[in-house]
């Protein structure tokens, strides 16, 4: 990402504004886009995790934590930035699970070919330099180790909204600006903050570089049984919102 600066202490503090409402949110199951799009394809995608390492890098207030120790994980480490993301994440720690304030693109307190597994739920999105990441991943995984990665797709964090009539409703979505790779500002849960574009190409280059394969890539839409328990999920059989990446260290 040439060009772009910015400041990785204001970026933590939008997370420290947002994070009350996240984890409230994240608490009471509502959201739409990860208990009804994006959990089943991560878990399928993570496999059998019995017994296994795992590194979560951006874990939140510690949700998929939980869901990978309840499936059996031997020990899952959670990185994040955000202390009261952290704060919260350890209120509910179990004992398999063990949490973290750190920066994913810079892991040098853990030693190499430590973790048999890695995700990233929603987090290279907020990453000003993911291939730092892509790096550190790569050190900290044991060969064979995989690395499983939720994002937005590149598609919609160009711009992401929709063309609408007159009466409202939506007509397109909007795509534009999708060849200028920096960051962009949204509005989420009433705070304005800022995520990171990136083009298809650049994100598959990133993990390549950094020496992984890139074993499938999935676009979740949404089932009939998701939609409905989840009708807000209608836009997700027009556009793709999410991407899940499944990359492998040879
Ligand atoms: C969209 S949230 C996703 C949280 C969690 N993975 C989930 O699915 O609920 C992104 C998280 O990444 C964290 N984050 C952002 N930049 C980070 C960085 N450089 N290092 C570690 N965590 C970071 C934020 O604090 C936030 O908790």
């Amino acid at each position: 990402m040439k060009g772009i600066i910015v400041n990785q202490d204001n970026l933590n503090q939008e997370w420290v504004d947002l994070a009350p409402a996240w984890i409230k949110e994240a608490r009471q199951g509502e959201n739409p886009n990860r208990e009804g799009l994006l959990d089943n394809p991560m878990l399928e995608a993570c496999g059998n995790v019995e017994g296994l390492r795992v590194l979560d890098c951006g874990c939140g207030e510690g949700r998929f934590c939980r869901l990978l120790t309840n499936q059996g994980a031997e020990y899952v480490l959670g990185v994040d930035l955000c202390k009261p993301m952290i704060d919260a994440a350890e209120e509910m720690q179990s004992g398999g699970d063990e949490y973290r304030i750190a920066d994913v693109q810079n892991m040098n307190y853990l030693e190499s070919q430590t973790f048999d597994l890695a995700v990233s739920y929603l987090n290279q999105c907020d990453l000003p330099d993911f291939n730092a990441n892509n790096k550190e991943v790569f050190r900290v995984l044991k060969p064979g180790g995989k690395f499983i990665i939720a994002n937005l797709h590149p598609m919609r964090s160009a711009t992401g909204g929709w063309h609408r009539s007159d009466e409202g409703e939506k007509l397109h979505a909007m795509l534009d600006r999708y060849f200028e790779e920096n960051e962009r500002r949204w509005m989420m849960m009433g705070v304005e903050f800022t995520n990171f574009h990136r083009s298809l190409a650049t994100y598959v280059r990133g993990f390549l570089k950094a020496g992984f394969c890139l074993d499938d890539i999935i676009e979740p839409t949404a089932t009939q049984e998701q939609l409905k328990r989840y009708p807000q999920l209608e836009d997700e059989l027009r556009v793709p919102n999410f991407i899940v990446y499944v990359l492998k260290k040879p």
